[in-house]
């Protein structure tokens, strides 16, 4: 083994450029590998755009958001958007991309991706090519792993707004809805909900019923505590109805985008209770700003266990936290399902016996 890529696609993630230094650093430390960094995800790829990392390259990055490298959660290879003679349409460009790799003479290519990115990965190993993945993504929703980069992050900014959120609510006897991503599981919400002492957590494993959330908030109110904090994950949805969706990107992996669902909530709120509700949907904010340590810490084991991997000719694999040691799972476990709070989950007990209402 002499060079080696790596690539992020995807959203973007806070983690991902410590993973990045783990991969090179380690790579060239360990091995006196060279790595290449392909451009803006599977796009640099196809299109072969990429930079040598050398240490110089990877260094001071540790503590920032985003990827030095750029990502995009638009461009598979195997479905990749060309435009022919002013006609745009889908063609299948992961021979180009196999060439690409020929090339440069790089033997193994780490992907470091959510479940997009890691079926990407998957289908790139069926067709032979060396590949390690490492599990991003802020939602947590990969079955493969314990936990993956980037949420622990999440979930600390999401938990400081509802800190926020407590003081306009508390001053102006308000019902305070904060609306947070996960997509279809309520990791975020959950964790920073509990975290954040909210009042109501709705996640989409337990549709919620609007006559128990009102309860509690009437109940509180009855107890002399006048205001509410809700915490909704996107893909919160009632009994019986379906998830709010925002938009779709057909070109994505998973072109629908969830959003909305916080604004119904406030809405069926207001007039069930008659309370004055605000929303704060939190966004993109989730995805940004710098790492905090866990995530700094279990990034840099990921990225040095990937580049172990591809030492250990473990391809077709992906580096995973299984209690507490990094290890390996076959790629095809990583992608197999996504990986969704249970109902009886430890954490949603304690959250109940707190005192929290899940909408059930
Ligand atoms: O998967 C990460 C995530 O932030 C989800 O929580 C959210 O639903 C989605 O990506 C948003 O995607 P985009 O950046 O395309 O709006």
């Amino acid at each position: 083994m002499k060079r080696i890529g790596v690539l992020t696609g995807g959203g973007d993630c806070p983690g991902l450029n410590a993973v990045i230094r783990a991969v090179a650093k380690s790579a060239i430390n360990l091995y006196g590998w060279e790595v290449i960094g392909f451009e803006d995800g599977f796009k640099g790829l196809v299109e072969k755009n990429y930079r040598a990392l050398d240490l110089d390259g990877v260094s001071g990055i540790i503590h920032r958001g985003g990827t030095i490298l750029g990502t995009t959660n638009r461009d598979n290879p195997f479905r990749y958007l060309v435009e022919e003679n002013g006609e745009k349409f889908f063609r299948d460009m992961s021979d180009q991309a196999i060439s690409n790799l020929a090339d440069l003479g790089i033997e193994a290519l780490v992907i470091i991706g959510g479940d997009g990115s890691l079926n990407i990965a998957y289908n790139f190993a069926q067709k032979g090519v060396k590949v390690v993945g490492v599990p991003k993504t802020i939602d947590n929703d990969l079955s493969a792993t314990e936990v993956t980069f980037g949420f622990n992050t999440a979930v600390t900014t999401a938990m400081e707004a509802i800190d926020k959120l407590h003081t306009t609510a508390e001053s102006h006897h308000r019902v305070m809805i904060l609306e947070v991503m996960g997509r279809y599981a309520g990791w975020i919400a959950l964790e920073a909900g509990v975290a954040g002492g909210a009042d109501v957590i709705l996640i989409p494993e337990i549709p919620y019923s609007l006559e128990s959330v009102c309860n509690k908030i009437i109940e509180r109110t009855d107890s002399g505590k006048k205001f509410s904090i809700v915490v909704v994950a996107e893909g919160a949805r009632p009994e019986g109805g379906e998830m709010v969706v925002q938009k779709l990107v057909p070109e994505s992996h998973d072109p629908i985008r969830l959003g909305g669902v916080g604004n119904k909530v406030a809405h069926d709120i207001e007039q069930a209770t008659g309370k004055e509700t605000r929303v704060t949907v939190l966004g993109h904010l989730q995805r940004g700003g710098s790492p905090t340590a866990f995530d700094r810490i279990l990034s840099t084991r990921y990225g040095v266990a990937a580049v172990r991997a591809v030492n250990n000719g473990r391809f077709g694999t992906m580096v995973s936290l299984q209690a507490g040691n990094v290890t390996t799972v076959p790629l095809e476990e990583a992608i197999g399902e996504l990986r969704k709070v249970p109902i009886d989950y430890d954490l949603v007990i304690a959250g109940k016996a707190v005192g929290v209402s899940f909408g059930d």
